[in-house]
């Protein structure tokens, strides 16, 4: 189980600095845009593309869920509130900005989800 996680962790981590460089080189029109469209297609390959379809049933379920709930999630990943080495390097190696985040929270929560709660 570990073994395929840093094979994740190496190719994402590239991921994050071929992310960095595109931007360098590309003063068109919205790059911003495109650096977060980078970023979240990153978090597709392990939550879904729409954060609905995790790859493995012990990673959670983005689609749905508060969008605040899941900035103050990234945050925690950031700063070393909350520990957890998939995470911790997501946020690091793809350098998520505050606009990121909140922007990554409002996606996901706007998303059709699996999950229901007694009220819905
Ligand atoms: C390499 C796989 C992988 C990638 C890529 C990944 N995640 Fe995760 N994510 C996980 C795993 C595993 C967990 C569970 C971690 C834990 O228990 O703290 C998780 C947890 C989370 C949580 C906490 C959810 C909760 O219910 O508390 C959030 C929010 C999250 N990820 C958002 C993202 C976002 C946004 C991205 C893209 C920037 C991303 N993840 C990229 C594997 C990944």
């Amino acid at each position: 189980m570990f073994k395929p996680v840093s094979a994740f962790l190496l190719a994402f981590g590239l991921c994050g600095s071929m992310v960095a460089n595109a931007n360098e080189a590309e003063p068109a029109a919205a790059p911003d845009q495109a650096a977060f469209a980078q970023k979240l297609q990153a978090c597709g390959a392990c939550h879904g593309e729409k954060g609905d379809k995790p790859l493995a049933p012990d990673y959670p379920i983005l689609a749905g869920q508060h969008a605040d709930y899941i900035a103050a999630a990234l945050r925690h990943y950031r700063d070393g509130r909350r520990t957890h080495p998939i995470m911790v390097a997501q946020v690091k190696a793809l350098q998520l900005t505050e606009d990121d985040i909140n922007g990554l929270g409002e996606y996901f929560a706007k998303q059709q989800s699996p999950l229901a709660t007694m009220h819905r």
